[in-house]
């Protein structure tokens, strides 16, 4: 079963390639939807992403080294520039020139929000990417993780109302209210956006009206694959999360984790990286990956759904029309704003 009709992805996108803060000197394997990309800094310390592989015999580039701002193969020294140009050829003898023909395709790539993005589509970027927004309010903890499942279930997962009571035991603030008021029903909304849903709880009274300030848990999701989770009552953190789509049933969660909220401004971007994985998300990482595999062996027939999964199968739909580009044209076609009845 082919998982990409049942998880559709978005091809032309801003996907985060990395964290800023890992590309240092040294050149930087990288995975966006199945191209294998390299990431590097020149001169200027500008960064650059290419096909990670030498159009001489083939070998990674991100094997190499950067040599005077230029990306140097480690095989025999073939050097490109930031277009992805291959510049100059050690064995080549006096007055040689490289051949047009010796280039490797770059991806367009932009540096902000203490990420490094790179465009997937072949036609050239309608728009920079989005900016993240916020985040001069918060000192923030970054840190990547690996899934062995799609990008769409990952989202998903974050706009799942019902399952930190069962999925996040002693880790997650809705865990610990059911601990101590037990299942009470209540209703969450969904509304769509322009660029995506939100999804919040208690819902509002009319839909004209703005999301509760007394929100417990708000979670904007922004196409191609990007979620802020706030938690209110009493919590009040803010986690920001893109589902990179690595390939078709494998995606990277690259995380950020608002530690510190400062009272001004803060003059630039704070982030402090980290290794850890998260309890929290190494519960979810286990679930999804185990569904991958099940969706893998015997496609997505065997699925029930109750009304609880109202806001996962909108996410699901938002995303298979974006990934037929008919978003937004086609975004009339879904209901603006669902409330939803749940025991949770
Ligand atoms: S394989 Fe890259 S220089 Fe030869
Ligand atoms: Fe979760």
């Amino acid at each position: 079963m082919d998982t990409d009709v049942i998880f559709p992805v978005i091809q032309s996108g801003w996907y985060i390639a990395a964290p800023s803060s890992r590309l240092a000197a040294a050149p930087l394997a990288c995975r966006v939807l199945d191209h294998d990309i390299v990431l590097f800094r020149d001169a200027a310390g500008s960064a650059h992403a290419l096909h990670d592989r030498c159009c001489h015999r083939g070998v990674r580039l991100s094997l190499g080294t950067v040599s005077g701002g230029q990306l140097a193969c480690g095989y025999h020294g073939w050097r490109y520039d930031g277009e992805g140009c291959c510049v100059h050829i050690p064995s080549l003898t006096q007055g040689a020139q490289p051949s047009q023909r010796a280039r490797v395709r770059s991806f367009p790539c932009v540096e902000q929000d203490a990420y490094l993005w790179v465009w997937s589509g072949t036609e050239a970027p309608p728009a920079p990417p989005a900016r993240i927004g916020r985040m001069e309010e918060y000192i923030w903890q970054q840190g990547t993780l690996a899934m062995q499942c799609a990008a769409t279930l990952g989202i998903e997962n974050n706009l799942d109302w019902c399952h930190p009571v069962f999925a996040h035991p002693w880790t997650h603030g809705q865990f610990f209210h059911n601990q101590l008021a037990g299942f009470t029903e209540h209703a969450y909304e969904t509304r769509v956006t322009d660029t995506g849903m939100v999804l919040f709880g208690p819902a509002a009274a009319n839909e004209t009206d703005p999301i509760p300030e007394s929100f417990w848990f708000k979670a904007r999701f922004d196409l191609p694959d990007r979620l802020t989770l706030e938690f209110g009552a009493g919590e009040r953190r803010v986690i920001i999360m893109h589902l990179v789509p690595t390939g078709a049933d494998t995606c990277r969660l690259e995380w950020l984790n608002a530690l510190m909220p400062s009272s001004k401004p803060l003059a630039g971007v704070r982030v402090r990286w980290s290794e850890e994985e998260s309890t929290v998300f190494s519960q979810d990482r286990l679930l999804l990956e185990s569904a991958q595999r099940a969706y893998d062996r015997e496609g997505a027939e065997f699925e029930n759904s109750v009304g609880a999964d109202t806001s996962t199968l909108l996410a699901r739909r938002i995303i298979a029309l974006a990934a037929q580009q008919r978003w937004p044209s086609a975004r009339g076609t879904l209901p603006h704003r669902r409330v939803v009845a749940v025991r949770a």
